[in-house]
């Protein structure tokens, strides 16, 4: 007797199940109330629910460590980000933190006391910002400071740095020093003649950025910063924009997937 066909069960819908939340934000301003980031404990929560329902899985708080913004350190940044994790854990916000800073480069950046000096995760790169019309004299020496220290430097966002727009070929300088890139999601979304966006796509095409980072600050304004995640998988694909917000961000910490803040 030859068998009847069975009919597929209408109620069975063959759909993919959803990725897992995997990505590592590099860069975010999510410990409250420290600098012009996230003011309050609420705030901070929901920029990690945002974060998570966009795929993150992990962030490091990079709180800024300006010579005016004392108080960021060593021993400061992991105790509040221990304070914050056990926020998320009580609102059941699956984002798992860590700690970091984002260090601001100025002549005399050199004298800056070791404790002050947070790498990310506490590993070995070191997150730096500066925001300068035309490369200072100092750059050189300040990286080298940190490379001295045993940090790798990772300069955060050069696609905004005014000398950089104005001479984008200075990238190949500052990376022929030793320094890894990363380039700001928000700058993605920015307006498509804005310079920003025409330097970061450019560099996201030319495999310059190491890591890629949302630098969050508040709710208002992170829907723009996670949009980028949609233009750099337009242009170079999943694989590329797994590699830089999945995998690199994944060699920052040694012991990443065993160390985090709850610890
Ligand atoms: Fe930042």
């Amino acid at each position: 007797m030859t068998e009847l066909p069975v009919s597929p069960d209408p109620l069975v819908v063959d759909t993919p199940a959803p990725a897992p939340a995997r990505r590592v934000d590099t860069h975010s301003h999510l410990l409250p109330g420290v600098d012009d980031g996230c003011k309050t404990v609420e705030e901070s929560v929901a920029c990690a629910k945002i974060l998570v329902a966009n795929g993150y899985s992990h962030a490091f708080c990079t709180p800024h460590i300006w010579h005016n913004n004392r108080g960021i350190s060593r021993t400061s940044v992991p105790r509040l980000v221990k304070m914050l994790q056990a926020e998320l854990d009580a609102a059941q916000v699956p984002l798992t933190l860590f700690p970091g800073g984002e260090m601001n480069l100025y002549l005399g950046v050199d004298k800056t006391p070791a404790d002050e000096v947070v790498p990310l995760g506490l590993g070995t790169y070191m997150l730096v910002d500066m925001w300068v019309a035309e490369l200072p004299p100092f750059f050189e020496g300040a990286v080298e400071w940190l490379q001295n220290l045993g940090l790798s430097v990772v300069l955060a966002h050069p696609e905004r740095m005014r000398a950089i727009q104005d001479d984008p070929d200075l990238i190949d300088y500052i990376q022929s020093l030793g320094v890894y890139l990363q380039g700001n999601l928000q700058c993605f979304t920015d307006k498509p003649e804005a310079l920003t966006r025409k330097c970061a796509e450019k560099f996201l095409l030319d495999g310059k950025y190491f890591i890629l980072g949302s630098d969050t600050h508040n709710p208002e304004t992170i829907d723009v910063r996670t949009g980028g995640l949609a233009r750099v998988r337009e242009l170079v694909g999943e694989e590329t924009l797994d590699q830089l917000t999945v995998a690199n961000p994944r060699k920052l910490v040694e012991t990443f997937g065993t160390a985090d803040a709850r610890g």
